[in-house]
């Protein structure tokens, strides 16, 4: 069996997969890159939470993207940790919050205790941002920083060292459903830049009408993680849906 059909993802952080792709690289010259894949629960039919929380579970999804939405920093309420606790009980996969609050640092300690593994906040809701990161990482959870489409990439030069995650968000925040921005592909290919020029750990998470049609250009374009509301929930078979997006591939030689 050749091995290039085995794809592997060079970012994630396992030594082992490292060593197996190097070779990989090696061998072929090339690196797969294959995004990693967070339904958002936003889409999800609230009535039968515990079935699809089982369904994601069960599927090849890798996170479970978690919106959390106050009525300030956005037009729109969601749910907050209450709910989050429930959805932890349902799965080991990482719970990845996106927090579209005001004074995120009020209820960090909350979602930790809720079974958050991620936490991002807005860089446009945080006047003390780089005291959010370290109230989250010293939480002992994963920090991420979530960026508006009016927001420039540059914005996060000064934080990018501290974080784990940037959110970049290709719609506006608030809804599900909503239109991808195209713009939104210079953006991530702007911070892919900046991210491999400094050599830093940091995954680029894309947030916001992602569907199968324009995965594949996101993927290109450097994003590491696709973020997919109603992709996933409202389409005949989500299982199979969220397989075609972790298919999604894209081969670049250094
Ligand atoms: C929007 C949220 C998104 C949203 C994605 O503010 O942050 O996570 O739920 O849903 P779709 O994929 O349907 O755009
Ligand atoms: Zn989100």
């Amino acid at each position: 069996m050749h091995l290039c059909s085995y794809v592997v993802n060079l970012r994630k952080g396992n030594p082992i997969l490292r060593c197996v792709r190097l070779v990989l690289f090696i061998l072929h010259g090339k690196i797969i890159y294959m995004a990693i894949v967070a339904p958002s629960l936003l889409a999800a039919d609230f009535l039968r939470l515990e079935r699809e929380c089982k369904m994601l579970d069960d599927s090849e999804a890798d996170w479970f993207h978690l919106d959390v939405m106050d009525g300030r920093f956005v037009p729109n309420i969601s749910y907050g940790p209450m709910i989050i606790e429930f959805i932890r009980k349902t799965t080991r996969k990482p719970c990845d919050v996106h927090l579209m609050i005001l004074e995120p640092e009020k209820f960090a300690e909350e979602f930790k205790k809720a079974g958050a593994d991620h936490v991002t906040v807005h860089i446009e809701a945080c006047p003390n941002l780089h005291r959010n990161i370290q109230q989250i990482k010293s939480l002992g959870m994963q920090v991420g920083v979530a960026i508006n489409p009016h927001t420039p990439v540059t914005s996060l030069i000064d934080v990018l060292q501290d974080i784990d995650i940037v959110c970049l968000m290709s719609v506006n925040p608030g809804y599900g459903a909503q239109k991808f921005i195209p713009h939104s592909l210079s953006k991530i290919s702007e911070l892919r830049k900046l991210i491999d020029n400094w050599n830093l750990p940091v995954l680029i998470e894309v947030d916001g009408g992602v569907t199968l049609e324009n995965a594949k250009d996101i993927v290109a374009a450097g994003a590491d993680v696709l973020v997919a509301g109603n992709t996933v929930f409202k389409s005949k078979d989500p299982r199979a849906t969220i397989s075609q997006l972790r298919a999604i591939q894209t081969a670049k030689s250094l």
